[in-house]
């Protein structure tokens, strides 16, 4: 028998932490300076959180925990009447004064997941004209995304005084994808092993499933798909499916809906079952995984059948279907539609969806792999079912440092397109260096794809109001594992914090983000708040710069992805280095114009022209720098925006992104006084260690890349802080794989 827990009476795991990052950004430190809390101090008398749900358990929970610490006294939360000036929330059903409020319209306004946050004085308060605050909400969830953007207003130290606050996810589903294995072992993962202890559900419940969910929650993600795309069939037996229900049974009352990945062929029997398949075969009785077979059909209905009875509101399925050793439809001469489908009809009677990768490539069949996902799915708008979306990549090629838009953004009117992000930093450093991702994400976010002319963003794509899509979808590939503080880096906690509230609003910018997570997690004191903001907000870019400068991709080693690796290798099982950056004695990177491999005709027109003009040399060049030899093979002296030539300009750029982390670390050491001790010291050593890995990048591609240019590297490069990095120069750990 599983363990039953309630929200109110489970200790809270975090309780007991110091300032080792386990806290993440709900640490809920004592606001000051002084006057900010004796004016939240005195409006906050009393709190009120009336309701008997597990929801509101949980907002009762987080207010007594988040107040208690902000207001640095111990803080009740009653069930009943708020009597004096202070804190109510709730819907109209569960708080007779909200009831009483003439907000229906406006609270209706703002959807099943928004809230309204209002100060209300005089007349209109409900405690004799003394001032309050309400939190209202169409549903309860609403109530609990109230509360911790109240709290947020706390820790941001923003005024309460005349608050009109009224919040609403922009798109409907916000997901976390964990590429766990059920071994507890995490795919591209670099903060330990899996959050999910396989082993010890159902029975054992592990306390940091709630405070993972509490974290999700404050951020406003509302699902989680909790194994690797990459699916063990063995996460649909009856055994594991107990075990998702325990942790769903977790998540419920934060508003997390589970969702799991699935093995194209777990119809199929165990192991050996089909001689036309890779893989370990299935957990089911079949000879078959074809999607036209009615056997099949009936199997994954009655699979659906059985989730639900242990999960009611399961959310849906995640597939990698015909990718990267994957089995999928095509396997069966079937489409992606046909599989997606057979899928979709599995859930459709329980209200469940299917979201389906558009991640496929084949070093086998393509010239160009960044063509493939649009040639294989856009053909197919329109003939996915009303329950599937087709999850897209940002970038046509795997989450690199930085790439062009997917050009199926725009391209599908008739099927909802989810957008995938890449929260853990595979190719961008893992847990090693500090790296922001908003910024990358607002990039790509607003780049306008002219689908329908000017003004077709990616966002208006994704938020559903450019093709009017029916269900809208965001998902982030997690950064979160067992490590102590989560995320491995402390500053990777911002990027699981950026991507949930740029989920909720994509309108955020990536300072405010970043000021917002600085301020709950680190510290309130303006001048270090902005010296951290300056660091991150850069990071990205310099990254880009000492790893894969204008455009240049995917040459980093075979497997483990870090690091520079540019040789040909043998051993290597898809492409090498030398396809990605095409460096011979002319130039140096990839021809995708219509003079190449054509990759810009797969963008709409004033897009594709832009990314076309391989007339590098000509003033009317409109290629953006920035993908310059992602669509270009460029020759060595070609004179860049700057003057420079494009050789002086690679070379200038590396060293340019290396003295980017130096100046980092220079400034974090100069932050010392703000910041507690540990982590101090923890993201001191990671910037050394990042300063140290930087500096390979350009002297192992430009060694490199020199013997195809036979040009010098310049010497006006900023190199000055450099040699000492030089100096201390020491081997990736073995331990990153
Ligand atoms: C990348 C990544 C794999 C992952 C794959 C995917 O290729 O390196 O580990 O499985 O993306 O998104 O499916």
């Amino acid at each position: 028998m599983r363990k039953q827990t309630t929200t109110d009476t489970v200790p809270l795991a975090s309780h007991v932490s110091a300032r080792d990052g386990y806290e993440l950004w709900l640490g809920y430190r004592p606001v000051q300076p002084a006057e900010h809390l004796v004016a939240y101090r005195e409006l906050l008398r009393e709190i009120a959180v009336p309701g008997d749900s597990p929801t509101l358990a949980a907002v009762r929970a987080e207010l007594q925990r988040g107040l208690t610490g902000l207001l640095d006294r111990p803080v009740d939360v009653g069930r009943g009447r708020l009597r004096h000036a202070g804190l109510l929330a709730g819907t109209r059903q569960t708080s007779s004064q909200i009831a009483a409020f003439d907000w229906d319209e406006q609270i209706a306004a703002q959807g099943p997941e928004g809230c309204l946050i209002r100060s209300v004085v005089g007349d209109v308060s409900p405690v004799d004209g003394e001032p309050a605050i309400v939190i209202a909400a169409q549903s309860e969830l609403g109530v609990l995304y109230g509360c911790f953007h109240f709290l947020r207003l706390l820790q941001t130290h923003q005024p309460l005084a005349g608050l009109a606050v009224a919040e609403r996810p922009r798109i409907q589903l916000r997901l976390l994808d964990h590429w766990d294995n059920l071994d507890g072992s995490i795919e591209r993962g670099y903060a330990g092993k899996s959050l999910w202890k396989w082993e010890e559900l159902p029975g054992t419940l592990d306390p940091r499933y709630r405070d993972y969910a509490r974290a999700c929650a404050s951020i406003g993600i509302n699902g989680a798909v909790l194994n690797n795309v990459s699916a063990d069939p063995r996460i649909l037996r009856a055994d594991y499916l107990e075990k998702v229900a325990a942790l769903a049974d977790v998540l419920r009352p934060y508003g997390i809906k589970v969702y799991l990945s699935v093995n194209f062929v777990s119809p199929l029997q165990p192991s050996g079952a089909s001689d036309r398949l890779r893989g370990e075969g299935g957990i089911g009785s079949l000879n078959t995984a074809d999607p036209l077979d009615p056997d099949v059909g009936r199997w994954w209905s009655e699979k659906a059948n059985e989730i639900y009875r242990h999960i009611p509101d399961f959310g849906g399925f995640l597939v990698k279907a015909s990718s990267e050793g994957m089995p999928g439809p095509p396997d069966y001469g079937r489409t992606h539609a046909e599989g997606a489908n057979m899928l979709a009809r599995a859930l459709a009677p329980h209200g469940g969806i299917v979201m389906w990768r558009a991640f496929v490539y084949d070093a086998d069949t393509d010239a160009d792999r960044a063509k493939r996902a649009y040639k294989e799915f856009m053909p197919l708008d329109g003939q996915f079912d009303d329950n599937v979306f087709v999850q897209v990549k940002n970038g046509p090629v795997d989450f690199q440092p930085r790439e062009p838009i997917h050009p199926l953004f725009g391209a599908m009117p008739r099927t909802p397109l989810m957008m995938e992000f890449q929260i853990t930093q595979e190719y961008l450093g893992q847990a090693i260096h500090l790296v922001y991702l908003a910024p990358l994400w607002k990039e790509v976010l607003n780049f306008d794809t002219f689908a329908q002319g000017e003004g077709s963003t990616v966002t208006r794509v994704i938020d559903g109001s450019l093709h009017g899509y029916p269900m809208t979808g965001i998902a982030g590939v997690a950064n979160v594992g067992f490590d102590r503080n989560w995320c491995g880096h402390h500053f990777a906690q911002a990027n699981w914090y950026a991507f949930g509230r740029l989920a909720w609003d994509h309108d955020l910018s990536s300072e405010v983000i970043a000021e917002e997570w600085i301020r709950a997690t680190l510290t309130n004191d303006d001048g270090a708040v902005a010296t951290i903001r300056d660091m991150m907000m850069g990071s990205w870019e310099a990254c880009v710069n000492y790893m894969t400068p204008l455009g240049l991709h995917h040459i980093m080693r075979e497997g483990h992805h870090y690091g520079p690796a540019l040789e040909y290798d043998a051993g290597r099982e898809d492409w090498n280095p030398q396809y990605y950056h095409r460096a011979d004695a002319t130039g140096l990177g990839f021809d995708r114009s219509s003079s190449g491999s054509n990759a810009v005709a797969q963008y709409y027109p004033p897009v594709r022209d832009l990314f076309d003009n391989a007339d590098w040399n000509s003033p009317r060049a409109t290629c953006p720098e920035k993908y310059l030899l992602w669509f270009h093979h460029v020759p060595w002296d070609d004179e860049m925006r700057s003057g420079r030539t494009l050789w002086d300009e690679l070379a200038w750029r590396y060293y340019h992104g290396v003295e980017y982390v130096s100046r980092m670390l220079e400034s974090w050491v100069a932050l010392k006084p703000h910041i507690d001790p540990q982590r101090y010291e923890e993201v001191l050593r990671k910037l050394s260690t990042q300063e140290a890995h930087a500096i390979e990048w350009p002297r192992v591609c430009l060694a490199y890349f020199q013997d195809f240019s036979r040009r010098p590297i310049p010497v006006d490069i900023p190199r000055g802080v450099i040699h000492e990095a030089e100096a201390a120069m020491v081997e990736p750990p073995d331990a990153i794989t």
